[in-house]
């Protein structure tokens, strides 16, 4: 969808369907549990689901009905309940929250009147409303906490609450896919002008020379990152960032979370099961220092936020870039495994029709790719509509992680879609793939 062809009509649709599908996933998410483990804290880690829940509620009074609708408060003295920077996660379950069934009724409440809102608006003239920027943000919201909150699912401990069907195979192939491809050097257009519901810090485009590099086809498996434990990466500083290593010294990491050893077989949990670790599957819950110190055990890096966007977006025929690796078209279930519809990554080599036009595969969904960067502002950044979004996360502190996991959904993800954590986090749904420097041909 490009801005040219935005008619109010499809728009509205469009917005209703993205908050609607984003309910519909919240619903499951703290709809399979009982009440009391809403409340419960499964991790300090993360916030009780239940403030999750009257959180997405709370974003959407505060934007939808306030904002953009002129509403006033529904209920002034929960806002700062359900302020994330007033509180830090570990102290929320002591905060006066929402039980169960007021969070619900308020997120309802607040979803039928921002549903009325949505049907009046003008959807132009203030930027916040441009396109249905706000209902999108709103949906991109909601779908961002249901990331969230199926993390605090994968930390709960007792028996498995949800279920998926199995993700796609990769398909018997005639000729093996090659490790790795070069991409020439040369400038390609990073981020995005033209995408109406891109968040911030996706804004600007702008052209980005990036030199000649070398990409693998696949993410890092488990298989692979097996040899890096087996071989004592673990035990060996010489592969580790000081304080990755101090991380593994204090924490004792010897092995992605999650798994174990169990007699001589390496085992993990997936929400509530145990099970032998998939070594075809790409590598998941791991650190940007376990990253990083398996690239360089490997005599290889990690890629730049630019080269993975370039390898993902850039089509070396046309020097556009794409909306996504297979195109433009929206992302389908042929394409890549998103929005939970799978509780786990796909074996590596699946979703061919989801390949880059460099012939790199799962770069969107499966597991969330570390990159080599920082997070930082594009050159002529502007925060845009709040600056906690993204602006005050800026800095050396965090690193830029790509490509959404399983767990995103399409609407929250895109080819110039950034996602940011500390570079110690594992619980996220984390892997990567790594490269290397080309000599310039
Ligand atoms: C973009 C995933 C880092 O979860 O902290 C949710 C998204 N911002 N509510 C986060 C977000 C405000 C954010 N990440
Ligand atoms: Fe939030």
């Amino acid at each position: 969808m490009t801005s040219r062809e935005l008619d109010p009509g499809p728009l509205r649709e469009r917005a209703v369907a993205a908050l609607t599908a984003a309910r519909e996933r919240t619903r499951v998410l703290t709809g399979c549990v009982e009440d009391r483990e809403l409340t419960a804290q499964h991790s300090p880690l993360m916030s009780p689901l239940v403030w999750d829940l009257a959180h997405i509620g709370n974003q959407e009074e505060l934007w939808l009905l306030r904002a953009v609708g002129g509403q006033r408060a529904l209920r002034p003295e929960i806002d700062s309940v359900y302020d994330a920077f007033e509180h830090p996660r570990a102290e929320r379950p002591a905060l006066p929250l929402l039980p169960p069934a007021e969070a619900r009724g308020y997120v309802a409440d607040v979803r039928e009147r921002a549903l009325d809102v949505l049907a009046r608006a003008p959807l132009h003239g203030r930027p916040l409303v441009e396109a249905a920027f706000a209902f999108g943000m709103i949906a991109q919201h909601e779908q961002q906490h249901d990331e969230t909150m199926l993390i605090t699912h994968q930390l709960r401990r007792g028996p498995a609450a949800l279920s998926a069907p199995e993700p796609p195979r990769a398909p018997a192939s005639a000729a093996p896919l090659p490790s790795e491809v070069r991409v020439a050097g040369g400038p390609f257009t990073m981020g995005t002008s033209a995408e109406p519901w891109a968040l911030d810090n996706e804004r600007p485009a702008h052209r980005r020379f990036v030199p000649a590099f070398h990409i693998d086809t696949l993410p890092v498996g488990n298989g692979a990152y097996l040899r890096f434990v087996e071989d004592g990466g673990y035990a060996d500083p010489r592969w580790w960032r000081p304080e990755g290593w101090a991380q593994v010294r204090r924490q004792r990491l010897a092995a992605p979370l999650f798994w174990r050893r169990e007699g001589g077989a390496w085992v993990r949990r997936r929400f509530g099961v145990v099970e032998p670790v998939p070594l075809d599957e790409p590598v998941l819950h791991v650190s940007w220092y376990e990253a990083d110190a398996y690239a360089r055990w490997a005599g290889r890096r990690l890629p730049t936020e630019a080269e993975w966007e370039k390898a993902a977006r850039h089509d070396p025929v046309t020097g556009a870039s794409r909306r996504y690796p297979w195109g433009d078209a929206d992302p389908g279930p042929e394409h890549a495994n998103l929005g939970q519809r799978h509780l786990r990554p796909a074996p590596l080599g699946a979703y061919e029709e989801g390949q880059s036009p460099y012939g790199i595969r799962q770069l969107m969904g499966d597991v969330w790719e570390w990159t080599a960067s920082d997070f930082l502002p594009y050159p002529g950044f502007r925060a845009f509509p709040y600056r906690e979004y993204s602006e005050v996360f800026f800095g050396d502190s965090y690193k830029v992680l790509r490509g959404g996991s399983f767990a995103v959904d399409p609407v929250a993800c895109r080819g110039t879609f950034r996602n940011w954590d500390l570079p110690v986090r594992r619980q996220i749904f984390s892997g990567f793939r790594t490269a290397r420097d080309a000599e310039p041909a």
